[in-house]
């Protein structure tokens, strides 16, 4: 999808997003959790959340650690950080910029290192990762760690099989990423978090009528009619229930006098 056609679709989804990704109450503090975890977040952390959407995360996390400054939320789509709230409370600062604008030095950050960065579910939009990921590195602190949150190369999601297909054609393989994390000098681990997921069909059929996810808004209005007919034919159940799997790709940058 071409940058003005997908800033336009988080400018579309901005003001129902939280809304599809709240699936349940407990997934939003869970992930946060993992995340925290992941990155080992303390409250004297400068942290930056790069395509934070409308900070769900980061708000939810800030409420977990408690960070003595706040955590930065960076976003080129200036409708999805609107939903950090206005005015954005003191815990969360948005900045208007892509990935590419922090790892090129285009935008100035009211930290001049991080401790912790954190890119969830956006780094599919970074255009070329191995670059943009050498520059987001080169941001961190001594100690300091890049975690990146993405979904695996294969889901197991209940979606219609081409948008499935076509999920597979364009997902980056988490083991590459790990390989640009590494080549650009940092310690790297890669895992997978799973969560079970419940969601009432027709919320989760509304939700691909939304195009909740990116790649949905490479589809016709009538092959989308054509999809969810599919999946409501494959699932006659009531509810839902299905993994949701995630790799964690952590890369850390290793102590100045190691
Ligand atoms: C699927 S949403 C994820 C939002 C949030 N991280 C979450 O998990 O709820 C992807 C986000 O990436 C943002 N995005 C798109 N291109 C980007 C880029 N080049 N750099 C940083 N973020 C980008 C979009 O505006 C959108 O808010």
């Amino acid at each position: 999808m071409e940058r003005r056609e997908l800033r336009g679709h988080y400018d579309g989804l901005a003001a129902e997003y939280d809304e599809h990704w709240v699936y349940g109450p407990e997934y939003v503090p869970w992930m946060s959790g993992q995340i925290a975890e992941a990155l080992r977040l303390g409250p004297a952390d400068r942290i930056a959340d790069i395509g934070s959407g409308t900070g769900l995360f980061a708000r939810e996390l800030a409420s977990q650690v408690q960070p003595s400054r706040p955590i930065l939320c960076v976003d080129p789509s200036e409708a999805m950080l609107r939903g950090l709230g206005t005015p954005p409370p003191p815990e969360l600062t948005p900045v208007v910029a892509t990935a590419e604008d922090v790892a090129e030095g285009q935008v100035r950050l009211p930290y001049p290192e991080l401790d912790a960065i954190w890119l969830k579910e956006s780094v599919h939009h970074v255009v070329d990762p191995a670059h943009t990921l050498r520059g987001l590195a080169d941001r961190l602190a001594p100690g300091g760690r890049l975690l990146i949150v993405m979904l695996p190369a294969t889901i197991r999601y209940p979606l219609f099989k081409a948008a499935l297909a076509r999920f597979e054609e364009l997902q980056p393989d988490p083991a590459l990423i790990e390989g640009h994390l590494r080549r650009a000098g940092l310690e790297t681990r890669l895992g997978h978090v799973e969560h079970e997921l419940r969601i009432d069909r027709d919320r989760y059929l509304g939700m691909v009528r939304a195009r909740y996810m990116s790649l949905l808004s490479t589809f016709s209005e009538t092959e989308i009619d054509e999809g969810v007919e599919e999946i409501r034919t494959a699932h006659p159940e009531s509810v839902l229930v299905f993994p949701d799997r995630f790799a964690f790709v952590l890369g850390r940058r290793a102590e100045e006098n190691a």
